[in-house]
């Protein structure tokens, strides 16, 4: 059986968005990845290096006013979902969020437990904590096939990246 779970510790925004950016190379174009963590945890830099490894030129900001930023990448679309300001999953279902978790894009949402009922039941989820000022615990957790045998290829891939992580700043 493959790792369903597997975390590793960031001592950087840099570390986090490389992270991030080593998911996004490993990505087909339709992937779902929910992001749990309290406010500053770290998701939105997790999504800047998820849309670097998509081939995303443009910058990734926070969606204030919106609730879905929509990114064009050399893989297909990412939609940014920001469901922080959100009240309830009537108003979720009035703006549609389950045509982006279903559509041919990679979807990435933050304060995805807003969404629970909602969810894909295969997804790969991300919780970001803080463990001091620049350090942040970041735990992967798949569920489904697909997403247990992403997990494992990221994990591989930051393994053997993991030297330069710890050297590089
Ligand atoms: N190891 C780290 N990884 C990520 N961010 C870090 C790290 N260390 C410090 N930081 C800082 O933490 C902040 C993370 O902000 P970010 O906007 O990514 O969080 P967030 O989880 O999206 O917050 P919000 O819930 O407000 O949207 C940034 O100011 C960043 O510089
Ligand atoms: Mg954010």
């Amino acid at each position: 059986m493959k790792d369903a779970n597997w975390g590793l510790i960031t001592h950087s925004l840099l570390e986090t968005k490389r992270v991030g950016a080593s998911l996004g190379r490993l990505l087909r174009g339709d992937e779902v990845i929910c992001l749990e963590g309290e406010l500053g945890a770290g998701k939105t830099s997790l999504i800047q290096g998820i849309g670097q490894g998509l081939g995303i030129a443009d910058p990734i900001t926070s969606p204030t006013f919106t609730l879905v930023n929509e990114y064009e990448g050399s893989k297909g679309r990412l939609y940014h979902v920001d469901l922080y300001r959100l009240q309830g999953t009537d108003e979720m279902m009035t703006v549609g969020i389950d045509d982006y978790l279903y559509s041919d894009g990679v979807c990435v949402i933050e304060w995805a437990e807003k969404a629970r009922g909602l969810l894909p039941s295969e997804r790969l989820h991300v919780t970001l904590r803080h463990v001091s000022q620049q350090e942040r615990n970041i735990e992967f957790r798949a569920t489904g096939g697909a997403y247990r045998g992403l997990l494992n290829r990221l994990k591989e891939v930051l393994d053997i990246t993991a030297g330069l992580h710890d050297t590089s700043y």
